[in-house]
């Protein structure tokens, strides 16, 4: 068992089991596979409560009477529109970056018409976290529509949250229940405890560094693809392994070959993610609707064999269905190339992450651990000609 106590001997890699904040945000039980936001069971507001709710909860503690969410409302309209140094960057990523490169590189830019940059208080950064929140999904749908060649677009203030996005991104207004599926989309994943990219946003804030650079680095670190870059590889396998019969012997050779399972497995839940039941029953509605249930029956039927094949090669690790497995089919059901998956991710998380920094900020203490040093000492300086090559 490896030690976090500082001049330990041994490093706490991956800072496994180590808690590094008290937070009131959200608590994930990975034993009993349950998910509280702010004292709500998931399963309580997924599929109720709109983005703009959840931004709420997640920055004032309270689900809003209809005054606090009109006024909200307003608040996260008006800020919409982006600075013209991000409606370059935008431009720019969208013709030449991937996905989420372009993301960060526009989001970097957030702070571009900050009206008062060194205004450090609670008010001025909970305007921050509605600012950067209301652009995030503009920002996205307006690279998207670059990268495919498309004019950006204006956002529609008559319209909420998820609703502009996907119009954004569409050139024209989303059925209703495309609108519910994405949005109890971006609720389900809007916090999950000390993810990795929640621990980025809250480390930069603990340097008292600005919530743009905290929210830019956050979006760097779920691009990987052992946290928000799954979804896409997640629907990729379920393709590949193309029918039922060819499930066990597919999820077989590749655990073999030591390939991951993507959508299986997570550091803190050791039974099946409350999210993939969220979302699977969400998915199962988009495709009762849509008539195209091939994917999602499949996945459906593919879980259980993965789940046994996992425990029979992988005996002990607790492996099961993760967020990302049910992720892909609702984003590939709400009309989202596979690409933008991440994105979507960011668009939903966001609301998490601007709240994790407040709360950082609120009960700051810089986020400074150690390492255990296992290099060599007492080596000596030669001038630059004596140097041999390293070996
Ligand atoms: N498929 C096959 N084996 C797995 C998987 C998987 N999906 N997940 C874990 N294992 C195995 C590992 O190979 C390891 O085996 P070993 O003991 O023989 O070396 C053991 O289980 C423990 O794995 P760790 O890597 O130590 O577990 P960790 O907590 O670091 O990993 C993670 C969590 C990264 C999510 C992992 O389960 C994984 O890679 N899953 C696939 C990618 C994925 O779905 N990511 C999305 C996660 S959800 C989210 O972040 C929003």
């Amino acid at each position: 068992m490896s030690s976090a106590a500082g001049g330990a001997s041994s490093a706490a890699r991956g800072l496994e089991g180590i808690v590094v904040a008290e937070t009131v945000l959200s608590d994930v039980d990975g034993n009993a596979g349950q998910l509280t936001i702010r004292g709500y069971a998931l399963e309580e507001i997924a599929g109720r409560i709109s983005y703009e709710e959840a931004c709420h909860l997640m920055w004032y503690g309270h689900l809003p009477t209809r005054q606090e969410l009109d006024a909200l409302t307003r608040k996260m309209v008006a800020a919409r529109r982006l600075p013209e140094a991000v409606r370059t960057a935008v431009e720019l990523g969208g013709k030449a970056m991937e996905p989420m490169d372009a993301l960060r590189f526009a989001a970097a830019g957030l702070s571009a018409d900050d009206p008062a940059p060194d205004d450090a208080s609670e008010a001025a950064n909970l305007e921050r976290a509605i600012r950067i929140t209301a652009r995030i999904p503009v920002i996205v749908a307006n690279y998207d529509r670059v990268r495919r060649g498309e004019a950006m677009i204006e956002p529609r203030d008559d319209l909420g949250h998820t609703a502009n996005f996907l119009y954004m991104r569409q050139g024209e207004p989303a059925d209703p229940h495309i609108v519910h599926a994405a949005e109890t989309y971006f609720v389900t994943v809007i916090d999950h405890g000390m993810n990795a990219s929640t621990f980025t946003a809250r480390v930069i804030a603990s340097t008292a560094s600005d919530m743009v650079s905290a929210i830019t680095g956050a979006i760097g670190a779920l691009k990987g693809p052992l946290h928000g870059g799954a979804p896409g590889p997640a629907l990729e396998m379920i393709e590949a392994i193309g029918t039922l019969e060819n499930a066990e012997p597919w999820i077989r050779a590749a655990l073999r070959r030591g390939e991951r399972l993507m959508g299986f497995g997570h550091r803190v839940y050791k039974v099946r993610d409350p999210r993939a039941e969220v979302l699977g029953k969400e998915a199962e509605d988009l495709v009762a609707r849509t008539g195209d249930r091939r994917l999602f029956d499949l996945t459906r039927q593919v879980e259980p064999i993965a789940e046994r094949v996992l425990a029979e090669e992988k005996p002990g690790r607790n492996l099961h269905a993760n967020v990302e497995l049910y992720t892909a089919l609702l984003l590939q059901g709400i009309g989202l190339p596979e690409d933008l998956f991440s994105s979507a991710f960011a668009i939903g998380r966001v609301g998490g992450w601007t709240a994790h920094v407040l709360e950082q900020q609120a009960h700051n203490r810089l986020i400074r651990p150690q390492s255990v040093y296992i290099g060599p000492r007492g080596l000596r300086w030669r001038p630059i000609d004596q140097r041999q090559p390293a070996a």
